[in-house]
């Protein structure tokens, strides 16, 4: 017998309140990005798609500031494009330098790991930017290191780490560089060609205004001819890069790989044909003026900034928690009584700091003092005294 599901109402029409998303993300995407992603649905080898997939791939390299032939979008999230770039990238035998100042960093090395490479982890406090001595002491003391791993911005601790001289120092030492660009791409300044980065990957649900589920890949030549050079394929099908390429996103005569997730490659489309419209400078100066305004009006009203200013991420803010306050009742409040998300900490940093995002569609000047008003009642709630109006009036 065919089991029934005995409640006809139980299952209603979804019907979502909106929220602020102003956490490590995702972010709210744009509404245009939403109304494309309404479109009709096509065949993923239909010469309309093929077509779109051609502009995705030339607007995402404009993103990346990189003329990388390889560039393409991978089904899945940022995680996947991290196990995809390293993974290709890293074979048995090789020695892996993998740089940590926070909990990404850390998974970059947890996903090296897989490889059955030798990796040596080099671990600097969260929230503090990494020693460059410190890693060039490293690559001369070892020097079978070939391929070394490092965040861009840490989204865990909102430190944004020096990946142009990391991945000169990489170089100096023979060395690839993958990058994490993940809370950097679409928002802070970021140049593969020019800082010379190898391969890296990134996500659409942050400074991009997309959605949640693809993960933008870029590789140069020197990571190919490393990935070729390889004598066992790396241990994936799905995201073997070189496949993926030569079948589907590199290809002149396109064929079949995996079904392309059409709806959200409409929506990526869409989100980099907005950043192309703003402009990419106008982009990056947007995020840093409103993070600004944050940071300066969260100061005003009394709260601690975890990383100073100069080595902090203009996407993701990180405020310290003050004593006495709930974090768990003050974030849930914020949601529940002003449809606002923020994020905890991760890892070490737990219950120590608030992690805000001013990412893509959400970096506004309006979304700050929204943040800000909501942030007053509820730390009032919690008995302490402060005041956004004479923030926002001291910001002007
Ligand atoms: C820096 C960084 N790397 C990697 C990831 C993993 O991305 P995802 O959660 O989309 O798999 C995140 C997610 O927030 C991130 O912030």
């Amino acid at each position: 017998m065919r089991s029934t599901l005995v409640s006809n109402n139980k299952f209603s029409k979804l019907n979502i309140t909106p929220k602020l998303l102003l956490g490590a993300g995702p972010s709210n995407p744009n509404p245009e990005v939403l109304e494309a992603m309404t479109q009709p649905v096509v065949g993923h080898l239909d010469p309309t798609f093929l077509g779109i997939m051609d502009d995705v791939h030339e607007m995402l390299k404009f993103a990346f500031q990189t003329s990388n032939p390889m560039t393409l979008p991978l089904s899945g999230t940022g995680t996947a494009g991290m196990e995809s770039c390293i993974l290709n990238v890293v074979e048995p035998g090789d020695t892996v330098l993998g740089i940590e100042n926070g909990y990404f960093g850390h998974r970059m090395i947890e996903v090296a790991k897989r490889s059955r490479a030798n990796i040596i982890p080099l671990a600097f406090e969260w929230g503090k930017p990494v020693e460059l001595e410190v890693i060039e002491e490293a690559l001369k003391n070892n020097p079978s290191i070939n391929v070394v791993l490092a965040v861009h911005a840490e989204t865990s601790t909102g430190v944004l780490n020096p990946i142009k001289d990391i991945a000169d120092l990489a170089h100096k030492y023979d060395s690839l560089i993958v990058a994490d660009t993940v809370t950097s791409l679409g928002g802070v300044d970021l140049q593969i060609d020019n800082w010379n980065i190898d391969l890296s990957y990134s996500v659409t649900q942050k400074c991009l205004g997309c959605p949640p589920g693809l993960a933008p890949v870029t590789a140069n030549q020197a990571s190919i001819e490393k990935i070729e050079r390889r004598s066992v394929p790396p241990n994936t099908w799905y995201y073997d890069l070189l496949l993926l390429q030569k079948t589907y996103w590199g290809a002149t005569q396109r064929t079949y790989h995996h079904t392309a997730p059409i709806t959200m490659i409409y929506g990526l489309r869409e989100g980099l044909r907005l950043l192309v419209e703003e402009g990419i400078e106008e982009r990056i100066q947007k995020h840093t003026d409103n993070c600004n305004t944050l940071r300066k009006g969260l100061e005003i009203m009394g709260l601690e900034m975890l990383v100073p200013e100069g080595n902090n991420v203009s996407s993701l803010t990180t405020v310290k928690i003050p004593e006495k306050i709930n974090d768990q009742q003050l974030r849930s409040s914020l949601l529940t009584n002003h449809n606002i998300e923020i994020s905890a900490g991760l890892g070490t940093l737990s219950g120590q700091v608030w992690r805000i995002g001013l990412m893509g569609e959400n970096s506004k000047r309006e979304n700050v003092f929204r943040f800000l008003e909501a942030l007053e009642i509820e730390l009032k709630a919690q008995g302490m005294n402060v005041s956004a109006k004479e923030a926002i009036n001291q910001l002007g």
